[in-house]
């Protein structure tokens, strides 16, 4: 099948080297002139694991193809799947205007019947609007051209989307055309494995399936956020509480974990578009309100830590073991770090930090200063620093040399945001422990 992908974005990238993969011809059309350069020649703008090596062996198979010219992906493709971004407005609400001009541009210019798909994130309502505005450019053009709009929401994790875009739990498809139905289905065939994902409902449906379920996990996440509060005074350990909840298959065990709060480019913008929509709507969401003030308190909740037990910050120096949002990416929208960071900043204290692939990030978002130290390993950022904290729960942070650590630390203090560890293990290495929803565990003496 032919697709083109307007948008190449994280979700558009991933998605047009997927369908690719599956042996369809995909154009990726974007305005962005120097990426699309760099993309015919195999260099991804992003770091997620395994994309590179799909999009090379995709371009030189030539079925994947790249453009600037609006006008070719609109002939080029039967399904156009516009996944363009849609940053908040001030408001918070989702900012529509690259998506209506994507759609406009496939009006201008398609020349017989085009499935359009959604594939960005959007509000309830977005496909009707998609829908008037290619209807109105046919109609300038005096051109009576059938087409369908189909609302396709992705549900990829960074740091695992080809993953997820190659074995998906669901495929979701928003829509009420019999002939756009069996185009989809065909398209979607090859990613359904053993058994059937695909759940067909209205378009509206599909739209707001996609912020409820990110909604729901940013709950679920701040939910257990809130109760580490809670387990901290009453002398519980999360982590046990975590475990004998995730046991019950209602429950669940994934997205339960208690930390620095959720960051990234979805969960965060999600949350305050769906609230925005709800209010627009005359139906207020008035979980989300607190799910999101929770969060907002939880990013800095090391620092909180860091000014209990060492009073004034002004003048010391933190560690910082973590800057992206989560591992596996260097993504720093939205991350808790960039709170923790900013937080001892204003206490004047400053910072030497290390992440993996982070850091030239970081260097973007903050420049050169004074009080920001970009470390090149874990060991270099604890030397001469207060104390340790630990923000992203990379791999290689797991199982540290802790006298090595501590001989570096001006106090033998960690702070982990990712309960990293066993209180116990990390006390017998003589470092003081504290952890989010556990007792510190302290050293003697
Ligand atoms: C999310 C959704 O999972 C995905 O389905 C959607 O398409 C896009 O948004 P992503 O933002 O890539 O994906 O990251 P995810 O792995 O979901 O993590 C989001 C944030 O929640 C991270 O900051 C992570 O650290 C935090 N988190 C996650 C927790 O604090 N606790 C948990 O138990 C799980």
């Amino acid at each position: 099948m032919k697709v083109s992908v307007i948008g190449t974005g994280y979700v558009g990238l991933v998605t047009g080297a997927c369908l690719a993969d599956m042996g369809n011809e995909v154009m990726c059309l974007d305005v962005d002139e120097a990426k699309i350069r760099s993309l015919e020649r195999g260099i991804i703008p992003i770091h997620e694991p395994g994309l590179d090596e799909i999009v090379k062996r995709n371009v030189e198979a030539g079925r994947l193809v790249f453009t600037l010219d609006a006008k070719k992906a609109a002939e080029f493709g039967e399904v156009q799947m516009i996944a363009v971004g849609t940053p908040p407005d001030e408001d918070g609400s989702a900012d529509l205007q690259y998506v209506l001009a994507a759609a406009r541009n496939i009006g201008r210019h398609m020349p017989d019947y085009r499935v359009i798909v959604d594939k960005s994130t959007v509000p309830v309502g977005t496909g009707d609007r998609v829908e008037a505005a290619v209807r109105e450019e046919l109609a300038k053009r005096g051109a009576d051209i059938d087409f369908a709009v189909v609302s396709n929401p992705e549900f990829l994790k960074e740091g695992a989307a080809v993953d997820d875009c190659m074995k998906p739990d669901r495929i979701v498809l928003g829509l009420s055309d019999a002939r756009a139905e069996a185009i989809m289905r065909e398209l979607y065939q090859p990613f359904q494995r053993n058994h059937e994902r695909t759940l067909v409902m209205s378009r509206r449906a599909a739209e707001l399936t996609k912020y409820a379920a990110n909604a729901m996990l940013a709950t679920r996440i701040s939910f257990m956020n809130d109760l580490s509060r809670l387990a901290e005074v009453v002398g519980v350990d999360i982590e046990d509480v975590r475990r004998g909840i995730g046991s019950d298959p209602r429950i669940g065990y994934s997205f339960l974990y208690a930390g620095t709060g959720y960051g990234g480019s979805c969960f965060p913008k999600d949350v305050q578009a769906l609230m925005r929509t709800a209010d627009e709507h005359g139906a207020p969401l008035r979980l989300l309100a607190a799910v999101e003030a929770v969060n907002d308190d939880q990013k800095t909740t090391l620092v909180r830590k860091a000014v209990k037990r060492f009073g004034a910050l002004q003048g010391r120096r933190f560690a910082i073991w973590g800057l992206a949002f989560k591992p596996n990416t260097d993504d720093m929208r939205e991350a808790p770090a960039r709170s923790v960071i900013e937080a001892l900043w204003a206490e004047g204290a400053s910072v030497c930090a290390y992440d993996p692939i982070a850091a030239d990030e970081c260097r973007r978002i903050y420049g050169e200063r004074a009080d920001l130290t970009l470390a090149a390993s874990p060991l270099e950022a604890v030397r001469g620093a207060d104390a340790l904290m630990i923000v992203t729960e990379w791999k290689e942070f797991r199982s540290p040399p802790f006298d090595e650590i501590r001989a570096r630390l001006k106090h033998p203090v960690i702070l982990d945001g990712r309960n990293l560890y066993e209180p116990e293990a990390v006390r017998r290495h003589g470092l003081e422990y504290h952890s989010v929803g556990r007792p510190a565990a302290l050293v003697e003496g």
